[in-house]
């Protein structure tokens, strides 16, 4: 019997979601069947998020249509605390064990009903549901999770309920896995094991991340919400690689038609005021031709011009908008020797840097990368740390928040009046998102903002807990390329392997 997880598929038609009054999904199309692994990619803040809500069926998309096969995972950005492990768990095993309890009714009538048997029997197998816990199990260590299904989620911090609920998530093999950022909480061993995970998920995967190594990994198709000249997302095939290629010519052909567009234009204004002149100036027809064409030519060729340029007004191409460029301010470093020893956490560790001094600090979960650079934080002056969670309030925006920042660092004496970085000149936000509710905005423009009003007090020592959370992949290059050039003594504690792989001529402190 072919599984049924070997028909399971996704499938979006044109879809159009906007929020806020704002279009953030135009005209979405997507197919997916087993064995397709979905990247969704997009600058912060351009619906990555929205789609896979609506995907999930967690949201109702203004129109378009939404058809889903089997049951669905989903790992959001954000996770709720409430219950205890084993209940995330069994959240994730409804699928399965509603099948097993099945199976086993089925079992007391098979005498009867031989047929509803094997149908029972089939979806147990299908989703391999007698392995599932133990498959848990086998993840929630690869992932480093707690493995105690009694503790209650309340007191375990946000990257390990998100460790547990993942392990839950890759155990059930839900036929439709939606996962959105799932690497932010993983150590290189969890890293390792997801991409082995999804890479034989035998159902469909759909996956924002900005984890590049990860979607290089695991993407088959890639979805780009990028703007486009006619305002659709594109699809690419032919995984990572693909897309990069793919979306390299995409932009080169929008540029280039905007540019024949504006010449054609320009041609086109030429040959009208030729032609007015020519009326002008007395224009005449050569001698022998009538009356009735003379006076009718010239009109007829300045109609024809004018036509033409309704056409192409009609059809005209936006502008290719220009992406946000991220520009750190002029910094100088200082010099730091900090020792850091914070019993049950972390041993006693030294750190001693030069002013423009660089250190990636590295290690497993729970190694205390966070609690070494809290300590780092307390022992300088002039710090910008940039930590793990947000934590901004949602009703005020991005410029209030900056403003009463930078206010109080003036007022205080911390920062000179002409030393304040403001926050349009840092290149993190669009005009928009600066002045809307902090609440309104996306996890990856509200990380933006965290690193923006990091940047605002021209810190001396920058201290980047997993920087590369949650922000675009277009932004971690260009973070990368500033980390690397800045004067600012820098710190960085990372998981990311691309990162890792970028920062490899530093200094490493491994925990
Ligand atoms: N409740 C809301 N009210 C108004 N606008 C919203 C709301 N929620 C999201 N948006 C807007 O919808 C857009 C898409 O957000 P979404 O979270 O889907 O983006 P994303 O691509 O997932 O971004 P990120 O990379 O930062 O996770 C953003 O402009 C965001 O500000
Ligand atoms: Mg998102």
């Amino acid at each position: 019997m072919r599984s049924a997880l070997l028909t399971t598929h996704l499938a979006l038609s044109g879809v159009h979601v906007a929020l806020g009054g704002r279009p953030v999904l135009v005209g979405v199309d997507l197919t997916a069947a087993a064995g397709d692994r979905v990247a969704l990619v997009g600058e912060n803040g351009r619906g990555k998020t929205t789609l896979l809500r609506v995907l999930a069926g967690d949201l109702v998309p203004d129109s378009g249509e939404v058809r889903r096969a089997g049951s669905t995972g989903v790992a959001d950005q954000e996770l709720p605390a409430a219950g205890t492990v084993g209940d995330l768990i069994d959240r994730e095993l409804t699928e399965v064990r509603a099948a097993l309890a099945a199976l086993d009714a089925a079992t007391l009538t098979v005498a009867e009903d031989a047929e509803a048997y094997d149908e029972a029997l089939a979806r147990v197998e299908a989703l391999d549901a007698w392995a599932a816990d133990r498959r848990v199990d086998v993840s929630l260590a690869a992932l480093g999770a707690v493995t105690d299904r009694a503790r209650p989620l309340r007191t375990l911090s946000v990257g390990r309920r998100h460790r547990v609920r993942l392990a839950g998530l890759l155990g059930a093999r839900h036929p439709v896995l939606l996962l959105d950022e799932p690497t932010n909480h993983l150590d290189a061993g969890g890293l390792a094991h997801l991409t082995e995970r999804l890479r034989s998920h035998p159902g469909v995967v759909v996956l924002a991340s900005h984890d590049r190594a990860l979607l290089a990994d695991v993407a088959t198709t890639v979805v780009d919400l990028d703007p486009t000249s006619d305002g659709r997302p594109r699809t690419y095939g032919g995984g990572w690689a693909g897309y990069r290629e793919g979306r390299a010519a995409e932009r080169a052909r929008w540029e280039t038609a905007y540019r024949d567009q504006g010449e054609e234009h320009r041609r086109l204004a030429d040959d009208l005021s030729a032609a007015q002149n020519r009326l002008q100036s007395g224009w005449r027809p050569p001698k022998g031709t009538g009356r009735h064409t003379r006076a009718t030519k010239a009109p007829a060729l300045v109609r024809a011009v004018h036509r033409r340029q309704e056409e192409l007004a009609a059809h005209r191409l936006s502008v290719p908008p220009p992406p946000l460029r991220f520009a750190v301010p002029a910094l100088t470093g200082t010099a730091l020797h900090a020792v850091v020893d914070v019993p049950g956490r972390l041993g006693r560790t030294v750190v001693d840097l030069g002013a423009g001094g660089r250190l990636v600090v590295t290690g497993p979960n729970g190694a205390g990368k966070s609690t070494l650079l809290d300590g780092l934080a307390a022992a300088a002056g002039r710090v910008g740390y940039l930590r793990q969670e947000s934590d901004l309030p949602a009703d005020r925006s991005a410029h209030q928040v900056h403003e009463a920042l930078t206010a109080r660092l003036v007022s205080s004496g911390q920062l000179a009046e002409d030393e304040v970085v403001p926050l349009g000149a840092v290149g993190l936000l669009s005009g928009g998102d600066a002045s809307r509710p902090l609440g309104e905005l996306s996890v990856g423009a509200r990380r933006r903002v965290d690193l923006a009003l990091v940047l605002a007090a021209r810190p001396r020592l920058l201290l980047l807990d997993e920087p590369t959370n949650h922000l675009s992949a277009t932004l971690v290059d260009e973070l990368t390329a500033a980390l690397r050039h800045t004067p600012a003594t820098v710190v960085v504690a990372t998981h990311d392997r691309q990162l890792l792989r970028d920062t490899r001529d530093w200094p490493a402190l491994p925990l």
